[in-house]
């Protein structure tokens, strides 16, 4: 399509104000300008319609994107040029009017409420709606129940789906459940590397059968399966322990700390630290006391993933490394940036981002090792280990998240 043609009419504004109130308001190009004697039936009658036309404008807008991308395509592009906004945001509009067609759009709802449950199911959306207007629920309730329901939808579906054919689960990898607090189920010395997110203790009910630890049990937990890696470890092999710096839920605890204290009790050697930088993490708006130094709240936009190696760091392979000069020079600066995983898998509420585990597999293994994975989750190791020619063993208590990490790897092929 040709760009549209910016008319003279199309730039003029129709005028906000009703006459009675242009004799109190002034209105510019940029906003509104109050005169001090505006009665308060002018300004509550004025702030009501606005709030009313900025609804209908959403909608408006959303369905005049629809209509232009379907007739006559690149309509953001142009309406970009024509309005100068940002096109995520007119994609995003857009979005919510494809999804939310008009006989399910209600006046009794702001537009940015509907965005929020616009990805799910016609029927779902609509209940959830309502609870919503029943419920008097603020924006960030109905995001989260939201996101809860989107989560039991896709465990109802990964429930369904069935285990792959063990004729199609690659010979390298396995997967199982087990406890792997209470014995980790591999002979002794049969393992390279651990890379492995533990869940943090912070009683998080999300996760498939059982959910995490509580926050008291969480040290004496982490030194029983720490006890049990070391166990199944070769001499010189290693393990990369991804916790939080630290958490709130459950009381304010400095995490990683713990997390090395429990490693060395068990008779890790500690070696060093790498700084996983997800900016994402720091765009929390939670602050604490406003402008006050009574109860600041500090978020550290990080995670850390701990190195610790069985005796020597020092390993040596009959096989010949894969890691790049590149790699070697870029991943040697303990500082690692990269986004979080925003997908949950499955319905997993936690997965690695793919880029971690490649990393350190890369970084602290040689091709043809075993990778062990004692918390394997949505599989995420398991797929970087089966990309990278490693062997892969892994465990979770969930029977969900083990059929979960075989389907991925399956499908990945
Ligand atoms: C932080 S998640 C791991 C996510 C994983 N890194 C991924 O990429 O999906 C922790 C996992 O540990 C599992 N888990 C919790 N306690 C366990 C236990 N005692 N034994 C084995 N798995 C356990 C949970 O079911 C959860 O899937």
């Amino acid at each position: 399509m040709n760009a549209i043609a910016v008319t003279e009419e199309m730039v003029e504004q129709p005028a906000l104000l009703t006459r009675s109130e242009a004799a109190y308001v002034t209105e510019t190009p940029t906003g509104l300008l109050f005169s001090e004697n505006t009665p308060q039936a002018v300004w509550e009658s004025l702030t009501t319609r606005l709030i009313q036309k900025a609804e209908r404008i959403h909608w408006a807008l959303a369905d005049a994107l629809i209509f232009g991308e379907r007739k006559y395509g690149e309509t953001y592009a142009n309406a970009v040029k024509l309005t100068g906004m940002k096109a995520e945001t007119l994609m995003n509009i857009a979005s919510v009017g494809r999804k939310i067609e008009t006989s399910r759009r209600r006046e009794d709802v702001e537009f940015w409420d509907h965005r929020e449950v616009a990805a799910l199911p016609p029927k779902v959306a609509d209940a959830l709606l309502d609870d919503h207007v029943q419920q008097g629920w603020t924006r960030h309730e109905l995001r989260d129940k939201a996101r809860q329901k989107k989560t039991e939808l896709a465990v109802e579906a990964a429930r369904a789906m069935p285990l792959p054919h063990p004729s199609r689960i690659p010979p390298n990898i396995r997967v199982e459940v087990a406890d792997v607090a209470a014995r980790i189920p591999l002979t002794d010395q049969s393992v390279h590397l651990i890379v492995t997110s533990p869940p943090y203790g912070v009683g998080l009910d999300d996760y498939q059968d059982g959910g995490d630890v509580l926050a008291a049990d969480w040290p004496s937990f982490m030194l029983d399966w720490l006890v049990e890696a070391l166990r199944v470890t070769v001499d010189t092999g290693r393990l990369a322990l991804n916790v939080p710096l630290d958490t709130s839920k459950g009381g304010y605890r400095p995490t990683y700390a713990h997390a090395v204290q429990m490693a060395e009790a068990a008779g890790w050697e500690y070696r060093s630290t790498i700084l996983w930088i997800d900016d994402q993490l720091g765009k929390s708006t939670a602050r604490g006391s406003m402008d006050s130094a009574g109860a600041p709240h500090v978020v550290a936009g990080a995670e850390c993933v701990a190195l610790f190696s069985k005796g020597e760091w020092k390993r040596t392979s009959d096989r010949e490394s894969d890691l790049a000069h590149d790699e070697w020079v870029e991943w040697a600066n303990g500082i690692w940036r990269f986004p979080g995983e925003g997908r949950a898998f499955g319905g997993h509420p936690a997965p690695f981002p793919y880029e971690l585990p490649r990393r350190l597999i890369k970084y602290l293994s040689f091709p043809g090792d075993v990778i062990l994975d004692p918390f394997s989750g949505s599989g995420t190791t398991a797929l970087a280990a089966h990309r990278l020619a490693r062997d892969f063993v892994g465990f979770d208590r969930s029977p969900e998240y083990v059929k979960l990490t075989l389907r991925r790897v399956v499908e990945a092929q």
